[in-house]
């Protein structure tokens, strides 16, 4: 076996793969002998091991430089078997059932049955669970049969990878294999909800909108930090994250010299080589899709800062505006 937690080399030579059934069989196989492969969700690139096997989870942890044991998504290929893992409440019931496959986490309490490594839920009695809409990471969840531990196929810190050669320029060398789906179609992580006691949660904005999940509950989400206020509850959500190598700047009016301009909307007025616009045509959905591989493309040698111009908060403008607050936090 190519790549055991116990003897991981970070000089591995990573598979390319494509995404034609053999590689797919090949993929779920390698997830089956505890490596690590990447494949693209609909949001961004994950970065998979058997979450049933705790040394291949450790594998995810030690690749990405992640400092610290938080915890992983677990994808599974359908809302049946996500129901093996977890327990659902009514609420969790009716947001997966309007929303899976697609980029909604749910975090619920354990399951008795649930087989997800203690590594991958980080000792917590709760665990993050999420169908994919992607026809390659459901085929590949399928052929391998089993839960599947993904954060973001990234190094620790980096933005979110959303083209293979992204998480080859990040991940090449460290994890086993990768599989090419070509870009992602969402562009920003999925939205987490915590649905534990009576509350529904927002715990991270991401690729579904806060309106469309409260139009299906019939009620205002709670925020992640009440109640529970306790750092467990979603400590992966590190004020400094997703961030390039060059500082970020947010709200700005025009790009200042050295600095990049990443743009929004048709009155933009970026010019120069190291500029980007989000979505000429104001489109927020557009916006997402875009936002990682402009950021990446805008960090460049050269250039100190990138300045971002005001994005609307509303629909997947909150989820950009918290990954872009994120990437612009001290470090
Ligand atoms: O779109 C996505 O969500 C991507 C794709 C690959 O599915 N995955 C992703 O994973 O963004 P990651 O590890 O970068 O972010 C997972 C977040 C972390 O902030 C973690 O703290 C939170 O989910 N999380 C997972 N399980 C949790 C739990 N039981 N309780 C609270 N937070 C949890
Ligand atoms: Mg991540």
């Amino acid at each position: 076996m190519r790549g055991c937690g116990q003897c991981r080399s970070m000089d591995l030579t990573t598979l390319h793969l494509g995404m034609n059934k053999q590689a797919i069989e090949q993929a779920a196989r390698l997830l089956q002998d505890g490596a690590l492969v990447a494949f693209p969700t609909e949001t961004v690139y994950g970065l998979g091991a058997d979450a049933t096997n705790g040394r291949a989870v450790a594998g995810i942890y030690e690749a990405k430089g992640r400092p610290r044991f938080n915890p992983l998504i677990a994808h599974l290929a359908s809302f049946d078997l996500a129901g093996g893992q977890g327990v659902f409440s009514p609420a969790a019931e009716r947001l997966a059932k309007a929303f899976w496959p697609g980029p909604l986490t749910l975090v619920v309490p354990k399951a008795s049955t649930c087989t997800v490594s203690e590594i991958a839920t980080a000792g917590l009695d709760s665990v993050g669970l999420r169908v994919p809409d992607h026809p390659v990471a459901r085929a590949i969840l399928t052929a391998a049969a089993r839960p599947v531990a993904a954060p973001s196929a990234n190094r620790s810190g980096h933005v979110s990878a959303t083209t293979a050669a992204h998480v080859a320029a990040d991940l090449d060398g460290r994890i086993d294999a990768i599989v090419d789906g070509g870009p992602t179609k969402v562009g920003v992580e999925s939205t987490i909800v915590s649905c534990l006691g009576e509350s529904v949660a927002m715990l991270r904005p991401g690729g579904l909108s806060r309106e469309a999940i409260e139009h299906v509950l019939g009620f205002a989400l709670a925020e992640g930090t009440e109640g529970a206020g306790d750092e467990l509850l979603a400590p992966g959500m590190l004020a400094s994250h997703y961030a390039p190598k060059a500082h970020v700047r947010l709200d700005a009016a025009r790009a200042e010299p050295g600095e990049a301009w990443l743009g929004f909307g048709p009155q933009d007025c970026g010019v120069g080589a190291a500029a980007a616009n989000l979505s000429p045509s104001g489109d927020l959905t557009e916006a997402a899709a875009n936002l990682f591989g402009m950021l990446r493309a805008l960090d460049r040698p050269g250039i100190h800062a990138i300045a971002v111009a005001p994005i609307p908060a509303w629909g997947l403008g909150e989820a950009i505006r918290d990954r872009l607050a994120r990437a612009a936090a001290e470090r």
